[in-house]
């Protein structure tokens, strides 16, 4: 199939291969701001004025590759029958978020595709966004913030970057970034042969800050390399505002959902259903979301840390002898969960503020004994598990000081660290015959669970994706 964009949007090009659907894109140098005017002044509906701006652009290309299939789109804002378009100044920003703030606008996103200088097809989509009421400071920071990009966009936000400004939204997560993918794909289905194509599912990975997050890259590569039409990306949403933000990106048709830092423990009580190793870490990682807008809230991490032992140290059982774990903070529960619901038979827990350690072992299990940060090395001799889980040794932090001269050799060592790859712990324990394994595994099993649940198949975890992820 020849298909042409005949647009300049990353996005809806994006959009596009999200669905697998390879499109040449190719600019169609229209006057959108003249033909919007005079349509505007002939008092032109909202959805007129997108669907004739749509149809400008397909028409335009066409002429000039008549046996191709060109896809025209625009979107516009409609709050009270009046078109909002991109801001033009800090002043036009701050007037259109107060007047959308509080209330519910329509994103009206239309789609037309021509075929030899005819138009064949034509869907307008339309999306119903509520804004939070917004104080003057919010305002203010807001402008302040987000005007190099909220200059480029109708009434100026991204949805995808802000999506916690808004209380309700009822729509499509592709319809409101500018395309509406899922009637396309049925009408080249219908229409072109040769064409099998799916509307792509989305999942996000939510958290606070997230630019370092790891999990796009991981996902998308997954992605592409089991050929799925899916999309998942990163969410910054403020610390407090998980409960909200999660019921909106469910009403645009988010469907799944990593959680990180600080919004693990809102993420399980957000939940309608809690899996028993979410309830007993007290926290989640997974959120998977059913036809129904039901959420099930998940934690992976104890999957993902034994996973990565069984792969990477074959000869590694849990059940062999007491462990040793340092550290006790969120990722030191799922590491104590799963090393117990795995038959660790006792485990020493040790953390530099004992009484953070102490109320961890009171919550998960009497198996867990906990001892004095000063005598981390006195267990070393008779575990067969050692484990950091603090983020000492990390590049950029100070080491983890420990002394590993009188450890079993026949203990299996891990740390969660996976920068550098073998910290000065690992090298230190393979100095003494240790088999060590590095954290790298457990960040990519983690994500296979939510992965399947989300698009259906079970990602393989190989020295690709690793790669990938260690850049
Ligand atoms: P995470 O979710 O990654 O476990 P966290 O909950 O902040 O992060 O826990 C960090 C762990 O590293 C804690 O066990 C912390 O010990 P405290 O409970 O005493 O804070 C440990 N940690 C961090 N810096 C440390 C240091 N300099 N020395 C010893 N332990 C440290």
């Amino acid at each position: 199939m020849d298909l042409i964009l005949a647009s300049q949007s990353s996005t809806r090009w994006r959009i596009l291969s999200c669905a697998r659907i390879i499109a040449k894109a190719v600019s169609p140098q229209i006057d959108e701001e003249n033909i919007t005017r005079s349509l505007m002044a002939e008092k032109a509906m909202p959805r007129d004025i997108a669907d004739t701006l749509a149809e400008h652009k397909a028409k335009k290309v066409s002429i000039k590759n008549p046996l191709s299939w060109v896809l025209g789109c625009d979107q516009v804002l409609d709050f009270e029958g009046k078109v909002f378009g991109k801001p033009k100044t800090q002043e036009d920003l701050r007037q259109s978020l107060i007047r959308l703030s509080g209330e519910t606008h329509r994103l009206i996103t239309a789609n037309v595709m021509y075929h030899n200088t005819k138009p064949m097809w034509r869907h307008i989509s339309v999306s119903h966004m509520t804004m939070h009421p917004m104080t003057v400071t919010e305002i203010e920071t807001y402008v302040e913030k987000s005007w190099p990009d909220a200059q480029h966009s109708a009434g100026g936000y991204y949805f995808e970057k802000t999506p916690h400004l808004f209380s309700e939204v009822r729509g499509n997560w592709f319809d409101i970034m500018g395309l509406s993918i899922g009637p396309i794909a049925e009408y080249l289905n219908q229409h072109v042969n040769g064409s099998v194509f799916n509307a792509p599912t989305v999942a996000a990975v939510l958290g606070h800050p997230i630019a370092h997050s790891k999990s796009p890259c991981m996902h998308g590569h997954w992605l592409e390399t089991n050929k799925i039409s899916g999309s998942y990306i990163a969410i910054d949403i403020p610390p407090g505002k998980l409960f909200q933000t999660v019921k909106v990106l469910i009403g645009a048709g988010v469907m799944g959902f990593n959680v990180t830092l600080p919004h693990k423990e809102d993420a399980l009580a957000l939940a309608d259903y809690q899996t028993p190793r979410a309830k007993a870490i007290g926290a989640a990682n997974t959120l998977v979301v059913d036809l129904k807008g039901s959420i099930t809230a998940d934690n992976t991490d104890g999957y993902g840390f034994i996973t990565n032992l069984k792969v990477n140290s074959s000869d590694w059982f849990p059940q062999a002898g007491s462990a040793l774990v340092l550290g006790a903070g969120g990722a030191s529960r799922a590491v104590l969960s799963s090393l117990i619901e795995a038959g660790a038979p006792k485990i020493y827990l040790s953390n530099r503020t004992l009484q953070r350690a102490k109320d961890v072992a009171l919550q998960l299990s009497p198996l867990i004994e906990v001892i004095d940060w000063e005598d981390k090395e006195r267990y070393l001799s008779t575990v067969t598990t050692v484990v950091n889980t603090t983020s000492l040794g990390m590049t950029g932090k100070p080491p983890l000081e420990i002394d590993l001269s009188s450890i079993n050799p026949k203990a299996m060592v891990t740390d969660l660290v996976y920068t550098p790859l073998e910290t000065p712990f690992l090298v230190q324990a393979r100095s003494f015959g240790c088999s060590v394994v590095g954290g790298v595994g457990m960040l990519l099993h983690q994500g296979t669970p939510g992965f399947e649940a989300w698009f259906g198949t079970c990602p393989i975890v190989d020295s690709e994706v690793e790669a990938l992820v260690l850049k």
